[in-house]
């Protein structure tokens, strides 16, 4: 899959030289002001322009916001004032100008530092007399605006006006305001609906029905725009799904924020944020994309060299006959029962050799392994996408959904190990206890578990009868991939199970959890055991499917002071540990547990998750070196620039050293809005500056 991108990537470099050419298809375009423009270089890159304007600029009438900006910039109320568009400072100027005279406005502005976004705003205030005293870099988003102020005026204090196009601009004003600037803004326009929007209209209709070959988005309101119509015609599903299957190109990091924003993938971004870049790179990936198409060697028909690639290039994994795994330990008593996947089954395991099963095994590898708590998620377009059609636990109930997700992940990042698909309160559903994912809140326990009653009337039951569904998910998954890579079965350790049932949901305190804990601890070891007999089942059932390696989720078990740990929570993790032992390695993974490492270990485990908190080196040595560990990028490093996530890697790799036994990964889970970009990054990263 990877591959693929490559050599993708070097068709678009050879087509470039080629000048690359639409092959007479259509190409929509949602650009208004320069919509003849556009239309242009459509046709001179052999395409048929379909150039649909989404988008209106209105001049704001009764601009009484200008009228004040200019009474304060001639009183001398503003340090510095910041232009971000040509036509809005145009616009601006004309305003204030036909008022004060343009004499008196050049005169005010001479007094102050002026701040051209571009070129283009550089330019109209080149024509009114005034030259910018600073102009920022490409491409021209706010980041480089901060970026180009922190190099040159120190911000505290200052009085800083910014003149708005369209919507306002809050992460500019924001990121002043932290510096402790004092920022008036001035809109100029606002941005409307087109009068027309039969043209958009069509274009969706075009989008929809798979009649154009790309589409490209010069602006990020344009995609607001475009997808309030479809919304309001009711075809915001037929757009969607109609943009999976066709080259989507951006003009810069703010539209792309904004399409990924909306779940939409993009293929292209051009190295410059301009229409004529933007439309031959898009042409490029059109020509390499039908070149891909009819065998010209690319492996996946991908385009993507971005962030994303179409639904068509996820694999579909087989459905037929999926594993139904039974689970073959007893339901009354689990932990105790004998374990069903022996030492020798272990070591016919054709897995055994690959770099993560090695670290596990603290054996030498020739690069460090990594994977990503939670890389089967909601940052990644193509969950998004799977995700707008099922209800979340419908998507673990289905083994051909689970699988394929969790083998897209895999695939898209090169990643050395898959964790199946599923979630660590999947247990709770034959509990009957009312779990539900409210979406944006996470989960929800309508019932919880409160009392020695509430206790007594959580069901018995079989992991392999229950929860059969996430034993095929493995089955399907491990068929998929071929043998390739191994496999991660996973659950939540009991105190973590044991939170969510109590307080009905997250929680930030943990209260009722502990009250129980110091007031009820017959019901509290009541609860604690069954937890761990039903966890301890539930990861022997995913072994026996085919998980070569499991990872013990005791995620918010930080909470607790060391003491409380080894009287309430030990035993009960040690328990489940216990129970698997020796069938695969175990991870044991928490956070915020600084204060436990060592008790952690004691509960158990092959290897010991990190969280970003502690230095991994240090933590190791505190382990011993006869565990390996786990860890530990802080999930938000994922959000700086690639050369920071690169520092921040090479600086855990040096921390442990070399040292056989470390896997790689996340302190956490990845977070839902992480760039999938910097993701694949991380992991060329680990395996790059990693090898032996
Ligand atoms: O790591 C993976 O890629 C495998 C899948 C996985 C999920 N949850 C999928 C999921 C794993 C390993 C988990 C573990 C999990 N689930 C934990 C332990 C890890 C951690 O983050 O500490 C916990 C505490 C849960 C419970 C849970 N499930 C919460 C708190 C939430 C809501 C928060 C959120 O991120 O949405 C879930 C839902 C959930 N589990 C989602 C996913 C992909 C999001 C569901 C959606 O699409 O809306």
């Amino acid at each position: 899959m990877r591959r693929g991108w490559f050599i993708i990537l070097m068709m678009d470099r050879a087509a470039e030289r080629a000048a690359p050419s639409f092959g007479g298809r259509t190409v929509v375009a949602f650009e208004s002001r320069m919509a003849g423009e556009t239309a242009r270089l459509i046709e001179r890159y052999g395409g048929r322009a379909l150039v649909a304007p989404a988008l209106s600029e209105a001049p704001l009438a009764e601009n009484a916001a200008a009228l004040r900006f200019a009474e304060k910039l001639i009183a001398d109320g503003f340090d510095l004032v910041i232009f971000l568009t040509g036509v809005g400072t145009r616009e601006l100027l004309r305003v204030i100008a036909a008022r004060y005279g343009p004499e008196v406005i050049r005169a005010a502005l001479g007094r102050t530092l002026t701040v051209a976004r571009g070129p283009k705003p550089a330019a109209a205030l080149r024509e009114f007399g005034v030259s910018a005293g600073l102009t920022v870099a490409e491409p021209n988003t706010w980041r480089e605006i901060l970026r180009a102020l922190d190099g040159a005026v120190a911000i505290a204090g200052k009085r800083v006006a910014i003149q708005e196009y369209g919507m306002a601009n809050p992460e500019l004003t924001a990121a002043l305001e932290a510096r402790e600037a004092e920022v008036t803004t001035v809109p100029v326009y606002r941005w409307t609906l087109p009068a027309d929007r039969g043209p958009v209209r069509e274009a969706i209709r075009v989008i929809a029905a798979g009649g154009a070959a790309a589409v490209l988005f010069t602006s990020s309101q344009q995609v607001t725009n475009v997808l309030q119509i479809a919304e309001a015609a009711g075809a915001g599903a037929d757009l969607r799904r109609g943009l999976g299957g066709l080259v989507v190109a951006s003009i810069g990091p703010i539209c792309s924020a904004r399409l990924r924003g909306q779940g939409i993938g993009i293929a292209v971004e051009p190295e410059h944020p301009k229409l004529g870049h933007l439309v031959r790179a898009a042409a490029g990936a059109v020509a390499a994309r039908g070149a891909a198409a009819s065998g010209a060697g690319a492996v996946s028909g991908s385009v993507a060299d971005a962030a994303d690639y179409p639904a068509a290039a996820i694999k579909p994994v087989a459905v037929t006959n999926p594993v139904t795994a039974t689970n073959p330990v007893t339901a009354t008593n689990p932990v105790a029962a004998a374990n069903p996947v022996t030492a020798e089954q272990l070591a016919a395991n054709p897995l055994r050799a690959t770099p993560f099963l090695r670290a596990c095994r603290r054996e030498p590898v020739p690069y460090t392994p990594i994977w990503l708590m939670r890389q089967a998620g909601r940052y990644m377009p193509e969950y998004r996408r799977v995700r707008a059609r099922y209800p979340f636990i419908e998507m673990c109930r289905r083994p051909e959904v689970a699988a394929e997700v969790t083998v897209t992940a895999v695939e898209r990042l090169g990643v050395d190990a898959a964790i199946i698909f599923a979630d660590i309160l999947l247990p709770l559903l034959p509990m009957g206890v009312g779990l539900k994912y409210e979406s944006g809140d996470g989960p929800l326990i309508e019932r919880p578990v409160r009392t020695l009653r509430d206790l007594a009337q959580i069901p018995e039951f079989a992991a392999g009868e229950e929860l059969g569904f996430v034993g095929a998910a493995i089955g399907l998954v491990a068929r998929a991939l071929g043998g390739r890579t191994p496999i991660i079965g996973f659950a939540g350790a009991p105190f973590t199970l044991a939170s969510y049932l109590i307080e009905g949901g997250g929680s930030r305190q943990y209260q009722a959890t502990k009250t129980m804990m110091y007031t009820a601890p017959e019901l509290w070891d009541g609860l604690m055991g069954r937890l761990a007999r039903i966890t301890a089942d539930y990861l022997r059932m995913q072994i026996a499917a085919g998980a070569d390696a499991v990872q013990i989720f005791d995620s918010w078990v930080g909470s607790l002071g060391p003491d409380d740990y080894r009287r309430y929570v030990l035993p009960y993790t040690r328990q489940v540990i216990a129970a698997v032992r020796g069938a695969v390695p175990v991870i044991h993974f928490g956070t915020v547990t600084g204060n436990l490492l060592e008790l952690m270990r004691e509960a158990g485990g092959d290897v010991i998750g990190l969280d970003w908190r502690v230095d991994p080196g240090a933590a190791w040595a505190r382990l011993g070196y006869d565990v390996a560990i786990q860890g530990n990028l802080d999930p938000v490093a994922l959000f700086a620039e690639v050369g920071e996530i690169r520092r921040r890697t090479r600086e855990i790799l040096d921390s442990v050293g070399g040292r056989p036994g470390h896997i790689f990964n996340l302190g956490h889970g990845i977070l839902p809005e992480t760039p999938v970009d910097h993701v694949i990054a991380l992991v060329d990263a680990v395996h790059e500056l990693s090898r032996r």
